[in-house]
């Protein structure tokens, strides 16, 4: 037990969100690998109830269902699934590639709850088009932004409002990783991968805290290895006020073994600072235990200490996603962060940082 009084409170900091009272139930679309290693070891410990899921694959959503005891029933088809989730007002939850968000989501009634993954299309023209159907067809809808949901970025964004930390003016974002991109094969061919697959998150987790920067500048590039994938380190700054700037730096290509493998997550104030380890990418999809390390200028020790943390972003931070939706739907009072309309706008930073990186730069030839 610590002995400062600031740390005490610090201590106490709550790792998990609200859950609802009276949980809806959930019909999923899509039976891959998020399914498997996220979205369901998450409604587990959540106790969700999942009526039916369905897959155009239909072997991997009878795995599921044989994997996990919440999930009821497959589905042979969209519309089958659909209807049930109608009659029994289930949230419903999209998990394929993002370019068949759109089409799902048209077939949806009027009014539906529902949860997508990220990104939120693969493109700003996708997101317009997503954004502009879940207005028309009034859909309670949300985007699975769940990394501001992992226990340790609670317990961060309750230090920050708290004001341990003082006024935040840093942020740095590293993952110097080896990311197994085979897992996902519609990622080969596309033209946009590592930002609208990963960093999303990142810049989606940094909008949370500081809200949309004035300025970006990016340069996102190929490894020379992964020569079928469109590019997969990036480099992005994001220039809020004259003070405050936050930064991204992805390597997904270290294959070096894990030893000199990074990802953390850096957090700088006028009164203090925190280190968190994100460990998920340095082993993924296992991933590193989450380490949570804070120093406070007031603490007259001035030694890094650590806050044990329960859990991670897989599976915990996707209960987080869930639950703020059905909470959201049970009393529209209550806010909901990850809106599509708010994740509309970490679309629109996925594209300035991506055109940053095509226009972007000054050519050294260019100077004389
Ligand atoms: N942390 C995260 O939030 C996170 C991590 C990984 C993936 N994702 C997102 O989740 C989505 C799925 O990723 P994944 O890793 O599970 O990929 P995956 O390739 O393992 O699974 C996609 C599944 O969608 C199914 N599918 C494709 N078209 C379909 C259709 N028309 N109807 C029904 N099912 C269809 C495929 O058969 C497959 O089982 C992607 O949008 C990805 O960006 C999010």
């Amino acid at each position: 037990m610590e002995t400062n009084g600031i740390i005490n409170s610090a201590m106490n900091f709550n790792q998990q969100v609200e859950l609802p009272k009276n949980p809806l139930p959930i019909v999923i679309i899509g039976a891959g690998g998020i399914v498997k290693d996220a979205h369901l070891p998450a409604y587990t410990l959540a106790n969700f109830k999942i009526k039916g899921i369905y897959d155009k694959a239909q072997l991997k959503a009878e795995t599921l269902k044989n994997k996990f005891d919440i999930v009821e029933k497959v589905y042979h088809s969209l519309k089958d699934l659909i209807e049930d989730g109608v009659k029994y007002n289930a949230v419903f939850d999209l998990a394929v590639p993002a370019n068949l968000h759109a089409e799902i989501l048209e077939q949806l009634p009027d009014g539906s709850a529902v949860l997508m993954q990220k990104p939120m299309g693969e493109n700003l023209e996708e997101a317009k088009r997503i954004l502009e159907i879940c207005k028309r067809k009034k859909l309670v809808s949300a985007v699975n932004f769940q990394l501001r949901y992992a226990p340790y970025m609670l317990v961060l964004r309750e230090m920050i409002d708290k004001g341990l930390i003082g006024k935040v003016y840093d942020m740095e974002l590293k993952v110097c990783v080896y990311t197994p991109w085979h897992l996902w094969n519609f990622l080969f061919q596309l033209p946009r991968v590592e930002i609208l697959y990963h960093s999303i998150h990142y810049l989606d987790l940094i909008r949370s805290f500081l809200g949309n920067p004035k300025k970006v500048y990016a340069s996102t590039i190929k490894h020379p290895k992964m020569k079928d994938l469109a590019s997969t380190r990036t480099t992005m700054i994001l220039d809020y006020d004259e003070f405050t700037q936050a930064r991204i730096l992805t390597n997904h290509g270290h294959e070096f073994g894990l030893e000199k493998q990074e990802s953390y997550f850096k957090i700088e104030g006028t009164k203090g600072a925190i280190k968190i380890r994100i460990g998920l990418s340095m082993d993924y999809p296992r991933g590193l235990p989450a380490k949570f390390e804070y120093i406070l200028l007031e603490d007259k020790e001035k030694k890094w200490k650590e806050i044990k943390i329960k859990g991670g972003w897989f599976p915990e931070a996707f209960v987080g996603t869930m639950a703020g939706l059905q909470r959201h739907v049970l009393d529209k009072n209550l806010p909901l962060p990850h809106s599509t309309e708010d994740a509309y706008n970490t679309m629109r930073l996925v594209e300035a940082v991506y055109k940053s990186s095509d226009k972007g730069g000054v050519k050294s030839s260019s100077i004389r």
